[in-house]
C-alpha cells in the first residue's frame, strides 16, 4: 500500500509539473510570469529564458547587459525585481541533474599563492 501511495504521489507531481507550464511560452507559472511574458519575449522566443540558468545577480546583469546592448528598455524598479524574482526562483542555478558550469579562471590566477578575487 505504501509504495502505491508513493507511486502515486509522484505520478501526481509530475503531472502537475506540466501543468504549471504556461501554454503560450512554456514558462513555469508563478508570481512575476506576467511581468516577463510582458517585457522578456517580444524580441526573442522565451526558449532563450528557458534554456538559462542563473543566480539573481547574474540575472540582473543579463538584464543591465540587455538594457545597454540590445535596447531593453528602462523597467520601473519594482518590475525589474518582479522580474529578477520570477527568474531567479524558476529559472535559478540547477542543484542536481545537469553538470556544474566549468570554472574557468584567467591562467595567471591559477597558480597557488594568488587569493581568489571574488
Ligand atoms: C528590445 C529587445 C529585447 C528585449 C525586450 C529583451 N531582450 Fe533578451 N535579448 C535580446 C537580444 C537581441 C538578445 C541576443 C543577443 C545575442 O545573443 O546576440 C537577447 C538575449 C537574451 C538572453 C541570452 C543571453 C545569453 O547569455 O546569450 C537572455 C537570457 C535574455 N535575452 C533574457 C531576456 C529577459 C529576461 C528579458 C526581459 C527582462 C529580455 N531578454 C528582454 C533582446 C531583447
Amino acid at each position: 500500500m505504501r509504495r502505491l501511495a508513493v507511486l502515486l504521489i509522484l505520478s501526481q507531481t509530475s503531472f502537475g509539473l506540466a501543468q504549471n507550464l504556461d501554454a503560450t511560452t512554456g514558462l513555469i507559472k508563478g508570481p512575476g510570469l506576467h511581468a516577463v511574458k510582458a517585457n522578456c519575449i517580444s524580441c526573442h522566443s522565451a526558449q532563450i529564458i528557458r534554456q538559462n540558468r542563473a543566480t539573481k545577480e547574474t540575472w540582473a546583469e543579463i538584464l543591465v547587459w540587455m538594457q545597454e546592448e540590445q535596447e531593453l528598455w528602462p523597467l520601473p524598479e519594482e518590475t525589474k525585481q518582479t522580474i529578477l524574482d520570477y527568474l531567479s526562483t524558476y529559472y535559478g542555478p540547477e542543484k542536481k541533474g545537469r553538470r556544474q558550469a566549468l570554472a574557468l579562471k584567467p591562467i595567471q590566477s591559477q597558480t597557488p599563492k594568488q587569493e581568489e578575487k571574488q
